[in-house]
C-alpha cells in the first residue's frame, strides 16, 4: 500500500495506550473549566499504522515507505485523538513528509463532525511549535502535545518554548537506545556532526562530562588521557529527566521504557507538565498510567 506507515510492535501499542488514557482523563477533568482545549500531534504520521508480524524496530530510524502489503491496519495517534470523548476544541496535526501528510488529510473525511476543528500543517514541527508557543495567547488555552519522532528530531529550543507556555502537558518519546546511546561511542571519539546532534537534543554540551571520564593510563606518553564511556541507559535517563525538570513545573519520575523484541531499550516515554497549578494532578494521572503500563515491564539495567 502506497504511503503506508510501518513501525513498531508491542512498544508502539503501549505508548499509544498511555496517550489515549491520558487524553481521556484530561478532557474529562477539564471539560467544565474555562479553557480552550487543544490537542497537538507534532509528528502526526498518516493517522494509521501498519503492523508487521515480524517488525524490525530499528527500521524506525528510516522514515521511508514500505512497499510490503501488510494485513493489519491499526489506529495511529491522530485517529485515536479524534475519537476521544469529551472532544478537544481544536486539533493540530503537524507532519513534514508530503506522502504521510496526504494520507493524514483524509482524516477530515473520516470525522466530518470535527472537520472545522481539525488543523493540518505540512511543516517542520520544531519551527511550527516554536511559533505557536511564542505567539499564541496561552492564558485561556490548555494543550496536550504529543512528540512522537522516529529519532533525534526534537530540538531542545523547542522543548524550552513548550515549557515557557505554562499551559502545555507534554508526552515525549525520547530516543534513548535507537539514537542517543548509539551516538555515545565507547572511546568518546564522536564526530562533530553527532556532537551537534547530541547538543541539540539535550540543549547543552554537558552530556560529554556526564557520560565520559578521563582515565590516566600507563602508556609511552604519560599524560595521554584515555577516555571511557560511563554512560548507561539509567545515566542517560536521569540526565534527560533532570534537563526536563530544569524547564518544566514537574516531570513524571517513571518514564516508560520501551524495548524491542530482543529486549533492548529503544525509547523512553516521558511526561512533563508546564503549568505550576495544574502540574500536581497532571503528574499524578500520568504517573499512575505509566506505573500501570510499566508494571511487570523491564527496568533499565546499568
Ligand atoms: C513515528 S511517526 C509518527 C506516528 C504517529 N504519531 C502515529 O501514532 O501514527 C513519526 C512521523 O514524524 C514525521 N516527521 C519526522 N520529522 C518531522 C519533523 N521535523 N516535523 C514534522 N514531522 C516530522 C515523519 O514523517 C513520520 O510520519
Amino acid at each position: 500500500m502506497k504511503g503506508c506507515q510501518q513501525f513498531g510492535g508491542v512498544w508502539t501499542e503501549k505508548k499509544l495506550k498511555c496517550l489515549k488514557k491520558y487524553l481521556c482523563a484530561y478532557t474529562t477533568a477539564l471539560k467544565n473549566k474555562p479553557f480552550e482545549l487543544v490537542y497537538i500531534d507534532a509528528f502526526a504520521g498518516t493517522g494509521y499504522r501498519t503492523q508487521n508480524p515480524d517488525p524490525n524496530e530499528f527500521n524506525d530510524l528510516l522514515p521511508g515507505f514500505s512497499d510490503v502489503e501488510v494485513q493489519e491496519f491499526l489506529k495511529g495517534s491522530a485517529r485515536i485523538a479524534l475519537e476521544i470523548e469529551p472532544q478537544f476544541d481544536h486539533y493540530y496535526f503537524i507532519e513534514q513528509n508530503k506522502k504521510h501528510f496526504e494520507e493524514l488529510t483524509k482524516l477530515r473525511n473520516s470525522f466530518p463532525r470535527l472537520s472545522n476543528r481539525i488543523n493540518l500543517i505540512n511543516e517542520d514541527s520544531n519551527n511550527y511549535l516554536i511559533e505557536i508557543c511564542t505567539n499564541w495567547n496561552w492564558k485561556k488555552r490548555r494543550a496536550i502535545l504529543f512528540l512522537d519522532p522516529y529519532g533525534m528530531n526534537v530540538n531542545w529550543t523547542t522543548v524550552e518554548s513548550i515549557a515557557k507556555t505554562e499551559a502545555i502537558d507534554m508526552w515525549y518519546l525520547f530516543p534513548l537506545g535507537v539514537a542517543v546511546n548509539r551516538l555515545l561511542k565507547k572511546d568518546g571519539e564522536i564526530c562533530d556532526a553527532w556532537k551537534t546532534k547530541l547538543d541539540t537534543i539535550f540543549g547543552t554540551s554537558n552530556w560529554y562530562t556526564a557520560f565520559y571520564k578521563n582515565e590516566e593510563q600507563e602508556s609511552l606518553f604519560e599524560d595521554d588521557p584515555h577516555v571511557q564511556k560511563t554512560a548507561t541507559y539509567i545515566k542517560i535517563k536521569n540526565f534527560f529527566l533532570k534537563r526536563l525538570q530544569e524547564e518544566f513545573a514537574d516531570v513524571s519520575s517513571n518514564p516508560l521504557v520501551l524495548l524491542n523484541s530482543r529486549g533492548c531499550p529503544l525509547y523512553l516515554f516521558c511526561f512533563a507538565a508546564s503549568n505550576k497549578k495544574g502540574a500536581p494532578i497532571a503528574i499524578r494521572i500520568a504517573k499512575n498510567i505509566l506505573d500501570h503500563m510499566g508494571k511487570d515491564g523491564p527496568q533499565l539495567q546499568n
